[in-house]
């Protein structure tokens, strides 16, 4: 034994009916039977046989120790695409749309995005941590251990700064890990001409935003009525000079040719996708970029879902995302994998993948995060469920009992 083995954390989660390890060959995932996980300072160190594991990692030896028995461990959830800090109420339009009006009609009244921009102008700092933290606390809950959120309810660098600010606080604060995105071209301010303010996007947002150096990711809404294709290809590729990594809203209502922009400027995701045609599927995959699905919009808004079973069926990944916004008010991605099963066909192997290891490479993590082999995260969420194909399945309560960040119970 080393000196500094005595200051080692070990955690043991053993005797799992079974542990979701990572991507299989084909599309969905690797399962081990009755198997345990162990791991050293928040890094996985086994993943086996539990009677194999226990034998190498006795836990008489752990400071952490978790008996699965009867219980389904997978990786932490990643959550790939939200706008989880907001302010504000908008379960009235929910009413509005199920007696008729459209997301777009709404918008152009002047409701949707540009409401919450009202009212996240006007909260403080401080209030948008606050209700940025009591929707991780609730995700954390349903099993998210990592979780991209984006700005783009500010639509002026004070108010986006104010809101990037926000993540960071309540990230640094929490065990979830917070991914920052920039999202100024989230929709055009009222009354401005949408060139002038793709212009400030990327000529004042964008240079104090780097500055500061609080966003990993640039995201636009290239869409019919709001950013056309070349508008996003600009503010991408600008955000991409100041280092921040291209995603892009594309396809959901229209497809205007936003999957070329994704592909062109080398975009980690493209993401809503529910329009995309064969030619857009093959722009993507050969471009690199990670498809992104959000089955809660599609079901809040009683629409068609994305076509998942086209990019599968060919072989290629999909990840899922809760794309919880005041629109989406889905906050637990079992639910998100139980629409991508019932509304998408994926099987429940394929939503796991699709809400860990795809959804982390949709989010440029290459650590390991999304899946439990040796060297990855010890972020883990143990089911009270006898196997994973019940996180689809199940729809009813929270099936998630234990959660582990990083080898450490942050949740149970
Ligand atoms: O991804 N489509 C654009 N943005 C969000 C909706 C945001 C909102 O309605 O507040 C989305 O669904
Ligand atoms: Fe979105």
């Amino acid at each position: 034994m080393s000196d500094d083995a005595a200051t080692d954390q070990l955690t043991v989660v053993y005797g799992a009916e079974e542990v979701v390890v990572g991507p299989d060959d084909d599309t969905g995932v690797e399962v081990l039977e009755d198997a345990a996980v162990a791991a050293v300072d928040g890094t996985v160190v086994a993943v086996g046989p539990t009677d194999d594991v226990l034998d190498e990692y006795p836990v008489e030896d752990a400071d952490t120790v978790l008996d699965a028995s009867g219980q389904t461990v997978l990786p932490g959830f990643v959550d790939p695409h939200t706008h989880a800090v907001f302010a504000g109420d908008r379960s009235d339009e929910f009413v509005a749309k199920l007696k008729g009006k459209t997301y777009e009609e709404i918008l152009e009244a002047g409701g949707g995005i540009l409401r919450t921009v009202e009212a996240v102008r006007a909260a403080s700092k401080d209030d948008l941590v606050a209700n940025l933290t009591e929707h991780l606390d609730a995700m954390l809950e349903h099993g998210t251990t990592t979780v991209e959120v984006k700005s783009g309810y500010g639509l002026d660098t004070e108010t986006e700064l104010k809101m990037l600010a926000a993540i960071d606080e309540a990230g640094a604060d929490h065990p979830v890990d917070v991914i920052p995105t920039f999202m100024g071209a989230h929709a055009v301010p009222r009354d401005v001409d949408t060139d002038e303010y793709v212009e400030e996007v990327v000529s004042e947002q964008l240079p104090a935003v780097a500055e500061q150096g609080v966003a990993e990711f640039c995201d636009v809404f290239c869409e019919r009525g709001v950013f056309t294709a070349e508008q996003s290809r600009r503010i991408l590729e600008a955000g991409r000079e100041y280092g921040l990594t291209p995603k892009i809203h594309a396809d959901e209502f229209a497809a205007i040719g936003g999957t070329d922009v994704a592909a062109d400027v080398g975009a980690s995701s493209a993401d809503h996708l529910l329009q995309t045609d064969a030619e857009g599927r093959e722009t993507l995959v050969e471009g690199g970029v990670v498809p992104v699905m959000l089955p809660g919009t599609a079901f809040g808004l009683g629409a068609e879902y994305a076509d998942a079973r086209a990019f599968l069926d060919a072989g290629h990944e999909v990840a899922l995302a809760s794309d919880f916004n005041p629109n989406c008010f889905a906050r637990s991605m079992g639910f998100v994998a139980t629409l991508g099963s019932v509304g998408m066909r994926m099987t429940p192997h394929e939503a796991i993948r699709s809400i860990t290891s795809a959804a982390a490479k949709a989010v440029d993590r290459t650590d390991g995060t999304g899946t439990l082999r040796q060297g990855s995260p010890a972020d883990l969420v143990v089911l009270d469920t006898p196997t994973a194909t019940h996180l689809s399945y199940r729809f009813d309560t929270n099936p998630v009992s234990t959660v582990l960040k990083s080898g450490v119970v942050v949740h149970e």
